[in-house]
């Protein structure tokens, strides 16, 4: 028998139902006294130029199918540069170092407890509180997975997503990301709520027909005048820069 276990808060709860304003009280006494939604908070209102996806919702081997599949294109290089851009608490950075022992993997984000998990789990890795790489800085694959989105827009998939998230976060996003891949090098993008191809810098990337498990067939998509795309279909994940 499975026994469900009682909700401790509900009783106080209960209380602040009673009170005016209790229950947004309660919300932020809540966010105070929780490091990880301080963190949060402090995000979205230090960072706000810069955040896509403020969530930190990461796991181990996420996405098995598409490591393998850049582990496959980076193999004759001896030591591929590789960039995990949004690496929360470095999920991935660990996949894809036990995929290639030799690479050289820089892992980026703005959310300082991720980070600090990263490196707690890895200490040799290289973990950056930053959004963009260093200038002039070079890579041979980059990820943006679950970044480039909002939880928000997920929840309540409202017709435009221009007060959340516009479409030119997501083009400045990729800019930067471009200036620093390599040509030849890959991007793979994946769970974005916008179309690679919308962006006018695709036409320098070549689409690879690879799909993936849970990450090709997005649930919600905007287009470049911040709409919502009614009918989804499957995107490309990773993109070959051409030139
Ligand atoms: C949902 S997690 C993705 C983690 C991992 N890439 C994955 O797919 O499992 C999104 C992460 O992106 C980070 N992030 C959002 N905007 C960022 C930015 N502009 N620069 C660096 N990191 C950012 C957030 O702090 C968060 O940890």
């Amino acid at each position: 028998m499975v026994r469900h276990s009682p909700d401790r808060l509900e009783p106080l709860r209960r209380l602040a139902r009673l009170v005016p304003g209790g229950m947004a009280l309660g919300r932020r006494l809540r966010r105070l006294s929780d490091p990880d939604l301080r963190e949060l908070a402090r995000l979205q209102s230090e960072q706000a130029g810069h955040l896509l996806q403020p969530f930190p919702d990461t796991s181990e081997e996420r996405y098995p199918d598409l490591f393998d599949a850049l582990a496959e294109r980076l193999a004759d290089l001896p030591a591929p540069r590789v960039l995990s851009f949004g690496c929360s608490s470095g999920a991935e950075v660990r996949a894809l170092q036990r995929r290639m022992p030799a690479a050289r993997i820089v892992g980026l984000d703005l959310n300082r407890r991720a980070l600090a998990k990263a490196k707690a789990g890895d200490p040799k890795g290289d973990y950056r509180l930053a959004a963009a790489p260093r200038p002039g800085e070079r890579f041979d694959a980059i990820l943006a997975m679950a970044v480039l989105r909002h939880g928000q827009l997920e929840a309540d998939r409202p017709q435009t997503c221009a007060v959340i998230l516009p479409f030119s976060r997501f083009t400045a996003a990729l800019a930067a990301l471009n200036d620093a891949l390599e040509p030849g090098g890959w991007l793979a993008i994946g769970h974005a709520h916008f179309r690679f191809a919308d962006w006018p810098g695709a036409a320098n990337y070549a689409a690879d027909p690879s799909q993936f498990a849970g990450v090709s067939a997005p649930a919600l998509l905007y287009d470049q005048s911040n709409q919502r795309i009614d009918m989804p279909q499957q995107i490309a994940v990773l993109h070959r820069k051409l030139g």
